[in-house]
This record gives C-alpha cells, structure tokens and sequence, in this order.
C-alpha cells in the first residue's frame, strides 16, 4: 500500500455503527474482491471491496470479516479470516498481512486463516438465526460478473436453507453515506492531490499537447503523492470531446482557442476525489467561453449553498434545474417559449446540461449514500454542473466535493484549486 496506515480506531467505530444496526442473533459476512484475470496468467490490479475496507481497514484479497454481536464466545463477536502467508508467497508476492499485523490494521483480535473458514463459520451459523448478505443495491449498480460475494451467498444459501436473511447493504448505505472525520481528512488528502496535478497542468497545458500527455503529467504527480493513481478513469476532453460525456480516449492533439474538460482526479487511500476543471488550451478565455463557463460557475454555486441538513434530493435536482434554465435562458440558448413548452418530465435545460448536478463520494466515486432521506451534516457531495453546445464545439463542467455542515453552506474540499476566470488565465499565463 503506498498510503499511511490508517488509525484502526475508524474501523472499530464503523464495525461498531454497523453491528448496533443488526437483528438479535444475526451474522453478517463481507468478503474481498476477487481479483479479476485479464488472460493467460495476466490480471487486473487488485482493488479492494469497499465495504470490507470500510469495516476492517484489509486491503488484501481472499480475506473475510464475520460480524456476530451476539455469539457465544466473546472472541468470535468479531473475526477477520486472511490468506495464510509463508515463505514462498513472501518471496514471490512480498509482504501480506500476518495475524499480528492484521489486527493492528483492523483492531480485530481475532484472526484465522482463511482455509479454516468453512469449519469455523459453520459453527457459528448454528449460534445464529439470521444472516446478513452483502448484495449491491447501489442505485447505479450494473454487474454482470458473479463476484466473490456472489459466490458466497451462492453456497451459504444451499448449506443454510432453513436460516433467516438480511442485508447488509441498506445499513452500510446509511453509515457509509455520513462520513466521519477521520473519512474527511483522507478525502482531503486526496483532494490536495489532486490539486498537485491540476495546478502542474496549468503549467504544461499549451496548442500542441496530447490529451495523452496531461493524462500522463496527472498520473505522474498523482503516484509520487502516494496515490495509486486516477480514482475513476480520466475524461480528458478538448474541443468538442467535451460533448461526450464519457469519453475516456484522450489520444486527440489539443488546438488553440478550444477549451479542455478535464475530469480527473486522485485517490488516496481507497478514498475518491472528483474534480472537473474546463480551461482554455491557449490560456485565455474568449468572451462567449467566458460567458457560458461563468454561467456554470453561478450554477455551481447556487447550488452549493443548496446543501444543507434537511435538503432532499430530488428537490435539490429540480431546484438546480430552475437555476440552469434561468442561465441559459440568459445565453440565449433557451428562449422563453422552450421553457413555457417544456415537457416536465424532460425539461428544456435537459438539451444542454442532461446529467445530475451531484453524487455522494467517498470509498466510491458515485458512494453509497440514502438519496430519499434529508441531507445530513457530514455528507460529502459533488457539486458538478455542465452546458454541453455541440454546435459550437463547446462542453463545459465544473466539479467540486463538498462537506455538508450542521450549520451554514457546505465545507468545500477544492477550495484551493483555481476556478475563477482570472486566476486561471494568469497561472497559464506566469
Ligand atoms: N467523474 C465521474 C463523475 O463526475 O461523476
Ligand atoms: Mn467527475
Ligand atoms: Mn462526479
């Protein structure tokens, strides 16, 4: 792992929030990724289960964390399963987490190798009633591939037929989705991070540049603070690339007097950043740039302050239209009969600005987080609006997290990284 240890008092503090939400007599189980193969003996980068991350702190695969409050034995309330290290994986594969380090990483004192699982839990399932399963409901969830989870609760509900079942997900949706301030300050680091790469962007940026090679300055700055690198895959835009929402090629040259979208951030510690920053390729804005990026700037302001306790989403979304619409309205890309004929359930804003103003983030880009309850302090939001004109070659969005606050307008975490018109045009221009 590149990043510092975390304090194993956070994940104590998650299992504890977690556990107080289970039925009596219920087990819950979380198992890691698996790690994914590409062909022959290649395979993807390993990437750890967040949920288990949260609740543990293991960063490794084949590991399993088994909540039980209410077992017999003390020692079994909490168990950690790892991968059984020897002298031959530490030569070939280095370091993995031996019992001593496991529990100074997680706080768990109970630790077994992952080979005695099968043994073990199923005398703890005769202690239980109910088992929690760790489905993924998140609202934009789209997999196709069985995971290990899968697998599991494959096997559990053949073996376990007559135990009752939960889920672990709406629970881990409510304390995931307010973060602690241990959680904040590793969402800082990322973002100060990811404002290291930004700011040497606005150094190299120029008419000439691949969008492959700004990739290639982010990753760079991005690992050398401990990152493992980009928390989603970069969108780096110019011109009218920018108009694909999700265009992940970055292989064009950059052209003066086009703008560049730049959605691109770091993680750090399995925590996302998620930064959008839209600037001039020559380092001056022209006027109608200027106007429709301040224009999404107003937005992205407004909307900010939008984020309090006892906000509801979907208001907020509809609120975010109104002020979107009266923008646009003002650049003349939507006259007052577009509006007065809109269809309620696609507006007239929707043809320039068609995708949501914010997503909860944290151990996930798009994080878990309830989305049909109030607005909580301590929430950590995106604030992310964009005008999309194809017809002038021009995409613009402007992207910050956010800290929801008990009192007054959200904290926000990219509070240092340039935004304003003038401050970027004299940084590209020093
Ligand atoms: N970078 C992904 C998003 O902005 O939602
Ligand atoms: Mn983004
Ligand atoms: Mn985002």
């Amino acid at each position: 792992m590149k990043y510092q240890q975390i304090q194993n008092s956070l994940f104590k503090k998650n299992r504890k929030k977690f556990m107080a939400q289970m039925k009596p007599k219920s087990i819950a189980v979380f198992n890691s990724n698996d790690i994914y193969p590409i062909s022959a003996d290649g395979t993807m980068p390993f990437e750890q289960h967040r949920d288990i991350f949260y609740l543990s702190g293991a960063d490794q695969e084949e590991t399993i964390l088994v909540l039980f409050p209410d077992a017999v034995s003390a020692k079994h309330k909490e168990v950690l399963f790892v991968r059984e290290t020897n002298e031959h994986i530490a030569i070939w594969e280095g370091e993995k987490l031996t019992k001593d380090k496991a529990t100074e990483v997680s706080g768990i004192e109970t630790i077994y190798w992952v080979s005695d699982f099968d043994k073990i839990f199923f005398d703890l399932m005769t202690e239980a009633d109910t088992i929690y399963f760790n489905t993924n409901e998140h609202y934009r969830q789209a997999v196709e591939t069985q995971t290990r989870e899968d697998r599991f609760i494959q096997k559990c509900k053949l073996q376990f037929p007559a135990h009752q079942y939960a889920k672990s997900n709406p629970i881990l949706q409510n304390i995931r989705g307010v973060k602690e301030p241990e959680e904040l300050a590793l969402m800082q680091i990322a973002c100060n991070i990811t404002e290291k790469g930004f700011r040497r962007l606005l150094g190299f940026i120029e008419p000439g540049v691949w969008e492959y090679e700004i990739e290639a300055e982010l990753l760079h700055e991005f690992v050398r603070n401990r990152s493992k690198g980009f928390a989603y895959a970069p969108i780096i835009a110019s011109g009218n690339n920018a108009n694909v929402l999700h265009y992940l090629e970055n292989n064009q040259q950059c052209q003066s007097g086009d703008m560049i979208l730049m959605d691109v951030a770091a993680e750090y510690a399995n925590y996302s950043s998620d930064l959008t920053r839209t600037i001039p390729i020559n380092g001056r804005f022209t006027d109608r740039q200027k106007a429709v990026y301040n224009a999404v700037l107003r937005v992205k302001k407004e909307a900010t302050n939008l984020l309090v306790p006892g906000t509801l989403w979907a208001e907020y979304h509809k609120e975010c239209g109104k002020i979107m619409t009266s923008e646009l309205l003002g650049l003349g890309l939507l006259d007052k009969a577009d509006v007065q004929h809109e269809n309620p359930d696609w507006p007239a804003y929707k043809k320039y600005f068609m995708h949501g103003t914010s997503h909860h983030i944290g151990l996930n880009t798009h994080d878990y987080g309830e989305l049909k309850t109030p607005m909580k302090a301590n929430m950590v939001f995106t604030v992310e609006p964009g005008i999309y004109i194809p017809d002038e070659q021009l995409g613009i969005r402007i992207e910050d997290d956010v800290v929801i606050q008990e009192n007054g307008a959200p904290f926000n975490l990219m509070a240092n990284i340039p935004i304003e018109v003038e401050e970027i045009e004299e940084l590209m221009n020093s």
